[in-house]
């Protein structure tokens, strides 16, 4: 992606510009349209109705044709209608193979040039597959013109490949993106900025004493790994920790899932994919803060080996679990990579997981479910998630539910205590490895995959939070 001052002499293929219903149209646009614009606006053939598309060829040589993006009343536009707006003119350029745009960014309130980059790089992702027909694909080649600098463009665009990045791996199938391959993944990104990157093996976890993660891993053929990555802009200071689930299979274990609910738990590990993601941003917008990542991996299979309710097993904090239910095994490995992270003495941390399918019967595919022992954390987080639109909301993090995951007649805790509210229970068994750090809770289930396409992307993987943590760290320094 590109940015350029406004420039009248550019041969630009297509023009990406904003009008609205109660401001007139800018004179350099006008002159494109000798003397007939104003009436094809007042007639509507180019509509001002907020959301209307309408492309057009132009009658002089430079800018060859027009998308007009209708504005509505321009005072109107929140920042995410707006968002949404770019986005679709975006895919309505994509649907029409139209891959060298430039947008006029001054014609948008605010010249939103960050949102614009932001906004056509998430629209036009396209869904990596293995079929074997070949199909073109799309290279957007944006230039966006601007009075402001370059500088908002390219955190736009690095936002927007950052969770790209994320929704391709939370998209690759269990057998591909294994524990291995997706630390390989981590070493890609580690090696292209220079993020310090440590992988655990199996034999340093059982050193540790890593008994939750371990006992997660028992009946796979694929070895685990717990991935570490630091990123340090900001000398000595003490990192914020990110702590993403990397299941990169659940079939439940013994609490074996039912074979409808088994489809689709490659992206088990779309926590995972957050913390990758936001080290890609990271390291491409390097900004003045330490954050250090922790992803455990595996798979939770079953075999002769693998664990099974009734277990007792004991994690690297060393309290003891019980194992009610073998398909609770989020928790059990963020139990110790919660447990790794803190001996960086972070000064808080964040962890981030596809953990129960209660938080989608409460709160459905919109909106990520959130615990936190520290309500000052939770709101500026949440101040940034209205920026970006990845919206969060606040569950009861209290004791009634504390005390339930504490309930075991022969361990410390228990990793099930049932079904009613069990979103908390998750949450707040991961909380008993936190202590008093400030902490936010982050489950993802029902917002790291969409079943239909949105503006910003096709149906599938959202990447979702890589753009607010990114956005947040970034606000901590
Ligand atoms: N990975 C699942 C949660 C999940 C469900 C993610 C649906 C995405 C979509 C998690 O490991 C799990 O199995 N949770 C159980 C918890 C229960 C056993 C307490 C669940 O939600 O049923
Ligand atoms: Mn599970
Ligand atoms: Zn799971």
């Amino acid at each position: 992606m590109r940015w350029n001052q406004v420039d009248q002499q550019a041969h630009v293929e297509v023009l990406v510009v904003g009008i609205s219903g109660n401001q007139p149209v800018e004179e350099r646009i006008r002159s494109l349209y000798p003397d007939r614009l104003d009436e094809w606006v007042r007639r509507g053939d180019i509509s001002t109705k907020q959301g209307e598309l309408r492309l057009l060829p132009t009658l002089t040589g430079t800018v060859e044709r027009v998308l007009f993006v209708g504005l509505g009343k321009a005072e109107g536009l929140t920042t995410d209608s707006l968002r949404r707006l770019l986005g679709k003119a975006a895919q309505f350029l994509k649907a029409r193979k139209l891959a060298k745009v430039t947008v006029d960014a001054t014609t948008f309130p605010n010249q939103p040039v960050e949102l614009i980059a932001e906004a056509f790089g998430l629209a036009t992702y396209d869904v990596k597959h293995y079929k074997t027909s070949t199909h073109a694909t799309y290279e957007l080649d944006l230039t966006i013109w601007s009075d402001a600098g370059e500088q908002d463009v390219v955190r736009g665009a690095a936002l927007a490949e950052a969770t790209n990045l994320a929704r391709r791996l939370v998209t690759m199938p269990g057998n591909l993106l294994t524990a291995p391959a997706l630390a390989d993944e981590a070493r890609f990104i580690a090696e292209r900025y220079g993020h310090e990157l440590q992988i655990l093996e199996k034999e340093e976890m059982e050193a540790l004493g890593m008994g939750a993660l371990l006992a997660v891993n028992q009946g796979s053929t694929i070895p685990p790994k717990l991935i570490v990555l630091e990123y340090k802009g900001a000398g000595d200071e003490a990192p914020i920790a990110v702590v993403g689930k990397g299941v990169t299979f659940d079939t439940g274990g013994y609490s074996i899932k039912p074979k409808d609910g088994i489809v689709g738990m490659k992206g088990d590990m779309g926590g995972a994919a957050a913390v990758l993601g936001l080290f890609e941003a990271l390291g491409q917008l390097k900004p003045n803060v330490n954050v250090l990542g922790v992803i455990p991996a595996t798979d939770n299979m079953i075999s002769g080996d693998a664990f099974k309710p009734d277990d007792v097993i004991t994690s690297m904090a060393g309290k003891t679990i019980e194992i009610l239910n073998t398909d609770a095994e989020g928790r059990l490995v963020l139990a110790d990579a919660v447990t790794y992270a803190k001996e960086y003495k972070p000064k808080m941390i964040i962890d981030l997981a596809t953990l129960t399918g209660g938080v989608l019967v409460a709160l459905g595919t919109e909106i990520t479910g959130a615990l936190t022992n520290d309500a000052a954390l939770y709101e500026r987080f949440e101040a940034v998630t209205q920026e970006t639109n990845e919206m969060i909301w606040q569950m009861p993090y209290v004791d009634q539910f504390i005390k339930q995951v504490r309930r075991s007649d022969v361990a410390d805790l228990n990793n099930s205590p049932g079904r009613m509210g069990h979103m908390i229970f998750g949450g707040a068994f991961v909380g008993e490895f936190v202590g008093d750090t400030p902490w936010l809770h982050l489950d993802i289930a029902g917002t790291s995959e969409q079943k239909a396409a949105s503006e910003l992307g096709p149906k599938g993987a959202t990447g979702v939070m890589v753009r607010s943590l990114y956005r947040f760290v970034e606000q901590e320094k």
